[in-house]
């Protein structure tokens, strides 16, 4: 019986093991070892190529025939990979034009990772050559449960490529677009610094501009550029589903990558899995909300909203998270964490050791958020090359580390699988992100700090909240929050205006609709096609530097005075209310944030007041909040609720102690408040 069998309906575990770096011998030793830790899966041969294609057409699959029949004999399924984030040297010498160029429009050679251009004509030859080999190899073996395309598009800013095969490409793709060079010209503003072109052939990607590039230019580019993506991947999606019916293809996506729309990527797959790494996560990604202070006190666990959020975003992937739970045969089909940090990882500034109870906290949130199984990264630490530093489930002499034991004692019956009962949306979208980031106009805001800023938010309040595109379906949410989408076409805003009109409360923030798709203003301003439903216009922005503070004072269900810092935007009214106004400076008087009906726009960035916005407009949902202290969290999922502690000491709440790094599982009482709930 296969550990998959042993527990149909609940978390399922995993790792990545790499074969190819050890003696034949080991496979057989890793994976009795990985049973008797109580793994299901495990993924293999992701970076594998040039041991599987040593040169040209010939093939050695020997060592991956034996290392399956090792996992299989001891009951794990494998997870193979498309081995195309590796391309072998004698690939890329015979053809560097599959190479990518850099943003300073340089070579990035051959000598690490991902150094392909997807738009390369010779290379998508190769990686449906090499996907077709392993497919055919594989595809129908008992062992082999599902596939993983490549690894982590985007990692190491290679979603574009700025010259070679994606440069000859684009003008193409343009005229697909736009047909004429009028049509382009007009979309792009060209007008604007005598920027027309004449002919498709002189347009090129958007770097190295004398000052800053076209916004419209680099939207389309980052388009494209996604687009490339997605063929690439469609193409050996394609070849998986011929030759391997029956199993799923996944991809393990990236914390917080922008490199391309991850929508339209995840299309086609069977779920969505990615990369949970916390710490490096906290150095790497942290918003300036989270400062020195707080770095220092999550150094060791990551910050829990930074990763909630990502679970969050990638469960909503496909379809909203409909795909959550096992299908009739108990099979996995609800999102992954493919690759969990279970030590240190090895690629932030710094890399401390996770605390004690960290890998299992992992877990559990994983869980929590929609996760139906968490596979670690790595088995075993490697002894060579680039990752020496970092972290595996085994040390480098192969004795367990802090990690294994930790794995050792999960419960995984605690944690049954189900839907995650968010009642909140919140709204994203990788074009938004595009232009908003091109022109922040304040230096410290950009759109993932916006977005994370509600998120966070959301989550002190003890809500459970859906990442879904800015497009979905909203029905079914009490409340619908678009943090930073400035991209709103028509459709969009009739979309929203539906979910207003059905009961939904919508909650925007600053710069809301301010942008058309080609990526221009609304001719008549912001809030363009959404003025109507939010019932004001835009009056003033201010872009504050971090010593000018603007105050806002609340009236009525909003009362207090809160500080706002980086943006501040107020608006004439038609039809709306002011629920608060700007004190003192050049907003003085003017409405900071308003209501029209259930639509509420907040115009100025300040964690406080978006907090005390949201818990109202939470109330006037009937979504119950539940605030917790910091680093306490709460998640519910299939009728059980997660109550974590992330801090590094113990804390005191609801009637419980909760030790350091810890969490409790239990039934979650829905309807009955808990001690300290309040029906907002
Ligand atoms: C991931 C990557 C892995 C490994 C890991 C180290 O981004 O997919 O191959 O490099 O990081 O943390």
């Amino acid at each position: 019986m296969t550990q998959a069998d042993a527990h149909p309906f609940h978390l399922l575990l995993g790792t990545c093991d790499y074969p190819e770096h050890v003696p034949q011998d080991r496979p057989p030793v890793y994976a009795r070892m990985q049973r008797d830790l109580g793994l299901s899966f495990v993924r293999l041969a992701e970076f594998a190529w040039s041991r599987l294609e040593p040169l040209p057409g010939t093939f050695e699959w020997g060592w991956l025939d034996d290392a399956v029949e090792a996992y299989h004999a001891e009951g794990l399924r494998v997870v193979l990979c498309t081995p195309t984030p590796t391309p072998p040297a004698w690939l890329i010498r015979a053809h560097p034009e599959i190479l990518a160029f850099d943003d300073q429009g340089r070579v990035r050679e051959f000598g690490s990772r991902r150094h392909y251009d997807f738009a390369s004509p010779v290379f998508r030859e190769h990686s449906r050559r090499i996907t077709r080999a392993i497919a055919e190899r594989y595809g129908q073996h008992p062992a082999v449960a599902g596939w993983q395309t490549d690894n982590e598009f985007g990692c190491h800013a290679t979603s574009r490529s700025y010259g070679g095969a994606s440069a000859a490409r684009f003008p193409e793709w343009l005229r697909a677009k736009y047909g004429t060079l009028d049509a382009l010209n007009a979309a792009w503003g060209n007008v604007f610094w005598s920027m027309e072109y004449t002919d498709w052939e002189q347009v090129r990607p958007p770097i190295l501009t004398v000052t800053e590039v076209n916004p419209s230019h680099v939207l389309d580019y980052n388009r494209f550029a996604s687009d490339m993506i997605r063929e690439f991947q469609a193409e050996q999606v394609e070849l998986l589903r011929e030759l391997s019916p029956g199993r799923f293809v996944t991809h393990n996506f990236m914390i917080f990558e922008s490199g391309f729309d991850h929508y339209d990527v995840a299309r086609g797959l069977d779920f969505v899995t990615w990369d949970n790494y916390p710490t490096g996560m906290l150095e790497l990604f942290a918003p300036p909300g989270i400062g020195e202070d707080l770095r220092t006190r999550y150094a060791r666990t990551g910050h829990p909203d930074l990763v909630g959020f990502n679970h969050d975003l990638y469960r909503g992937l496909l379809s909203g998270g409909e795909r959550l739970g096992r299908d009739g045969a108990g099979t996995p089909n609800g999102p992954w964490v493919m690759e969990q940090q279970c030590g240190q990882v090895n690629w932030a500034p710094y890399n401390p050791m996770p605390a004690s109870g960290a890998v299992a906290l992992w877990t559990a949130q994983a869980w929590a958020h929609g996760a139906d199984v968490v596979s670690y990264f790595r088995w075993r630490a490697a002894t060579m090359a680039q990752e020496v530093m970092h972290s595996g489930l085994l040390r480098h002499d192969e004795t367990p580390d802090r990690g294994f034991a930790e794995v050792a004692a999960l419960d995984q019956t605690a944690f049954p699988v189900g839907p995650v009962p968010a009642r909140v949306a919140l709204l994203h979208d990788y074009e938004s992100l595009w232009i908003y980031d091109q022109q922040p106009h304040a230096q410290g805001l950009n759109y993932w700090t916006q977005t994370v800023t509600y998120y966070m938010a959301l989550r002190r309040l003890g809500i459970d909240v859906d990442v879904i595109h800015a497009d979905a379906d909203l029905s079914g949410y009490a409340v619908v929050v678009a943090p930073a989408i400035t991209l709103v076409s028509a459709g969009r805003a009739a979309r929203w205006t539906e979910a207003v009109n059905a009961g939904a409360q919508l909650v925007c923030g600053p710069r809301t609709a301010f942008r058309t798709p080609g990526g221009e203003t609304w001719p008549d301003g912001q809030f363009g096609p959404l003025s109507e439903l939010v019932g004001a216009r835009l009056l003033q922005y201010d872009s504050l530097r971090p010593t000018l503070r603007q105050t806002v004072s609340g009236a009525d269900d909003l009362s207090g005075t809160f500080g706002a810092s980086t943006w501040a935007e107020s608006y004439r009214l038609n039809g709306a209310q002011a629920l608060a106004h700007y004190q003192g400076g050049p907003l003085d008087g003017q409405a900071a944030v308003i209501r029209r009906g259930n639509v509420t726009v907040i115009g100025a960035h300040s964690d406080t007041l978006i907090g005390a916005v949201l818990e109202g407009v939470l109330g006037a949902a009937g979504v119950p909040v539940l605030p917790v202290p910091e680093g306490v969290r709460v998640s519910r999922r299939a009728g059980q609720l997660l109550v974590q502690n992330w801090n590094p000491e113990a804390v005191d709440w609801n009637g419980t102690t909760l030790p350091p790094v810890s969490f409790v599982v239990r039934p979650d009482d829905a309807g009955q408040p808990l001690e300290g709930e309040q029906d907002a």
